[in-house]
Protein backbone atom coordinates (compact mmCIF):
# COMPACT_ATOMS: atom_id res chain seq x y z
CA UNK A 1 0.00 0.00 0.00
CA UNK A 2 0.94 3.53 -0.88
CA UNK A 3 -0.70 6.73 -0.45
CA UNK A 4 -1.43 8.70 -3.87
CA UNK A 5 -2.92 12.17 -4.40
CA UNK A 6 -4.29 12.41 -7.88
CA UNK A 7 -5.89 15.56 -9.96
CA UNK A 8 -9.32 14.55 -10.84
CA UNK A 9 -12.05 16.57 -12.40
CA UNK A 10 -10.43 19.55 -10.77
CA UNK A 11 -9.69 18.41 -7.19
CA UNK A 12 -7.18 16.59 -5.49
CA UNK A 13 -7.78 12.72 -4.44
CA UNK A 14 -5.94 10.89 -1.74
CA UNK A 15 -5.68 7.22 -2.25
CA UNK A 16 -4.13 4.07 0.05
CA UNK A 17 -3.92 1.44 -2.67
CA UNK A 18 -1.29 -0.91 -4.26
CA UNK A 19 1.52 1.14 -6.65
CA UNK A 20 0.38 -0.89 -9.43
CA UNK A 21 -3.49 -0.83 -9.28
CA UNK A 22 -4.82 0.20 -12.34
CA UNK A 23 -6.19 3.97 -12.39
CA UNK A 24 -9.67 2.25 -13.43
CA UNK A 25 -9.98 0.03 -10.06
CA UNK A 26 -9.32 3.58 -7.79
CA UNK A 27 -11.50 5.69 -9.93
CA UNK A 28 -14.61 3.19 -9.44
CA UNK A 29 -13.62 1.05 -6.54
CA UNK A 30 -12.12 4.38 -4.28
CA UNK A 31 -13.87 7.29 -5.75
CA UNK A 32 -17.05 6.03 -6.37
CA UNK A 33 -16.40 7.42 -10.13
CA UNK A 34 -18.58 4.64 -11.88
CA UNK A 35 -19.24 6.03 -15.20
CA UNK A 36 -15.42 4.92 -16.35
CA UNK A 37 -16.75 1.64 -17.55
CA UNK A 38 -14.31 -2.14 -16.92
CA UNK A 39 -14.17 -3.73 -20.18
CA UNK A 40 -11.48 -5.83 -21.44
CA UNK A 41 -9.02 -4.80 -18.76
CA UNK A 42 -6.17 -5.36 -21.62
CA UNK A 43 -6.34 -2.19 -23.27
CA UNK A 44 -8.00 -3.33 -26.20
CA UNK A 45 -11.92 -1.87 -26.04
CA UNK A 46 -11.52 1.65 -25.01
CA UNK A 47 -14.58 1.45 -22.04
CA UNK A 48 -11.91 2.93 -19.84
CA UNK A 49 -11.05 5.86 -21.12
CA UNK A 50 -10.26 8.67 -19.44
CA UNK A 51 -8.09 12.32 -20.30
CA UNK A 52 -4.76 11.99 -18.53
CA UNK A 53 -3.29 15.63 -19.74
CA UNK A 54 -6.12 16.17 -22.36
CA UNK A 55 -5.21 12.90 -24.33
CA UNK A 56 -7.38 9.76 -24.38
CA UNK A 57 -5.98 6.87 -22.22
CA UNK A 58 -7.07 3.28 -21.34
CA UNK A 59 -7.48 4.01 -17.71
CA UNK A 60 -7.40 0.05 -17.09
CA UNK A 61 -3.58 0.02 -18.57
CA UNK A 62 -2.27 3.06 -16.07
CA UNK A 63 -0.85 2.35 -12.69
CA UNK A 64 -2.01 4.75 -10.23
CA UNK A 65 1.60 5.32 -9.68
CA UNK A 66 1.85 7.12 -12.67
CA UNK A 67 -1.12 9.00 -12.35
CA UNK A 68 -0.19 11.55 -9.69
CA UNK A 69 1.31 14.38 -11.44
CA UNK A 70 -0.87 14.94 -14.41
CA UNK A 71 -4.82 16.49 -14.46
CA UNK A 72 -7.27 13.21 -14.69
CA UNK A 73 -10.75 13.94 -16.36
CA UNK A 74 -13.18 11.61 -16.27
CA UNK A 75 -16.78 11.96 -17.97
CA UNK A 76 -18.06 13.17 -14.75
CA UNK A 77 -16.04 15.95 -14.92
CA UNK A 78 -16.38 16.33 -18.87
CA UNK A 79 -19.26 18.58 -18.13
CA UNK A 80 -21.31 20.38 -15.12
CA UNK A 81 -24.64 19.26 -16.39
CA UNK A 82 -23.98 16.50 -19.21
CA UNK A 83 -24.42 19.43 -22.06
CA UNK A 84 -20.32 19.11 -23.43
CA UNK A 85 -20.46 19.68 -27.02
CA UNK A 86 -19.99 15.88 -27.83
CA UNK A 87 -22.65 14.54 -25.26
CA UNK A 88 -25.67 17.32 -26.65
CA UNK A 89 -24.47 15.82 -30.16
CA UNK A 90 -24.80 12.14 -28.50
CA UNK A 91 -28.70 13.10 -27.30
CA UNK A 92 -29.16 14.94 -30.46
CA UNK A 93 -28.50 11.77 -32.94
CA UNK A 94 -29.10 8.91 -30.35
CA UNK A 95 -26.32 7.40 -30.50
CA UNK A 96 -26.36 5.07 -28.08
CA UNK A 97 -28.00 1.14 -27.94
CA UNK A 98 -26.93 -0.72 -24.51
CA UNK A 99 -24.82 2.76 -23.71
CA UNK A 100 -22.17 0.36 -22.09
CA UNK A 101 -19.10 1.60 -23.94
CA UNK A 102 -20.60 5.33 -24.52
CA UNK A 103 -18.54 6.83 -21.93
CA UNK A 104 -15.55 5.12 -23.82
CA UNK A 105 -16.44 6.53 -27.06
CA UNK A 106 -17.28 10.14 -25.83
CA UNK A 107 -13.99 10.15 -23.93
CA UNK A 108 -12.24 9.61 -27.09
CA UNK A 109 -14.18 11.79 -29.35
CA UNK A 110 -13.53 14.80 -27.30
CA UNK A 111 -10.21 14.34 -26.44
CA UNK A 112 -9.78 14.17 -30.51
CA UNK A 113 -12.10 17.06 -31.00
CA UNK A 114 -10.24 19.47 -28.59
CA UNK A 115 -7.07 18.71 -30.44
CA UNK A 116 -8.75 18.35 -33.84
CA UNK A 117 -12.14 20.29 -33.87
CA UNK A 118 -12.81 19.83 -37.31
CA UNK A 119 -11.74 15.92 -38.04
CA UNK A 120 -11.24 14.32 -40.97
CA UNK A 121 -12.74 10.52 -41.45
CA UNK A 122 -9.41 9.30 -41.82
CA UNK A 123 -8.15 11.46 -38.54
CA UNK A 124 -12.10 10.37 -36.87
CA UNK A 125 -11.08 6.40 -37.90
CA UNK A 126 -7.82 6.54 -35.99
CA UNK A 127 -8.84 8.15 -33.01
CA UNK A 128 -12.00 6.10 -32.64
CA UNK A 129 -10.36 3.14 -33.71
CA UNK A 130 -9.42 1.59 -30.65
CA UNK A 131 -13.30 2.08 -29.10
CA UNK A 132 -14.98 -0.95 -29.73
CA UNK A 133 -18.90 -1.18 -29.99
CA UNK A 134 -20.86 -4.88 -29.99
CA UNK A 135 -23.77 -2.76 -30.52
CA UNK A 136 -22.30 -1.32 -33.74
CA UNK A 137 -23.53 2.59 -33.55
CA UNK A 138 -19.97 3.18 -35.23
CA UNK A 139 -21.96 4.90 -38.12
CA UNK A 140 -24.05 7.43 -35.42
CA UNK A 141 -20.89 8.04 -33.76
CA UNK A 142 -19.10 9.33 -36.58
CA UNK A 143 -21.76 11.31 -37.60
CA UNK A 144 -21.90 12.98 -34.06
CA UNK A 145 -18.57 13.76 -33.94
CA UNK A 146 -18.65 15.74 -37.60
CA UNK A 147 -21.84 17.71 -36.55
CA UNK A 148 -20.35 18.98 -32.89
CA UNK A 149 -18.37 21.05 -35.88
CA UNK A 150 -21.56 21.72 -37.59
CA UNK A 151 -22.99 23.13 -34.99
CA UNK A 152 -20.22 25.35 -33.80
S1 LIG B 1 -11.28 -2.02 -20.04
FE1 LIG B 1 -9.63 -0.76 -20.60
S2 LIG B 1 -9.41 -0.99 -22.73
FE2 LIG B 1 -10.98 -2.42 -22.18
S1 LIG C 1 -23.85 0.87 -27.40
FE1 LIG C 1 -23.79 -1.21 -26.72
S2 LIG C 1 -21.65 -1.69 -26.78
FE2 LIG C 1 -21.77 0.25 -27.71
Amino acid sequence: MASYTLRINGQRKQVDVDPDTPLLWVLRDELQLLGTKYGCGVGACGACTVHVDGVAMRSCQLPVSQAESPPITTIEGLSENGDHPVQLAWLALDVPQCGYCQVGQIMSASALLDHTPNPTDADIDAAMNGNICRCGTYTRIKAAIKSVHAAG
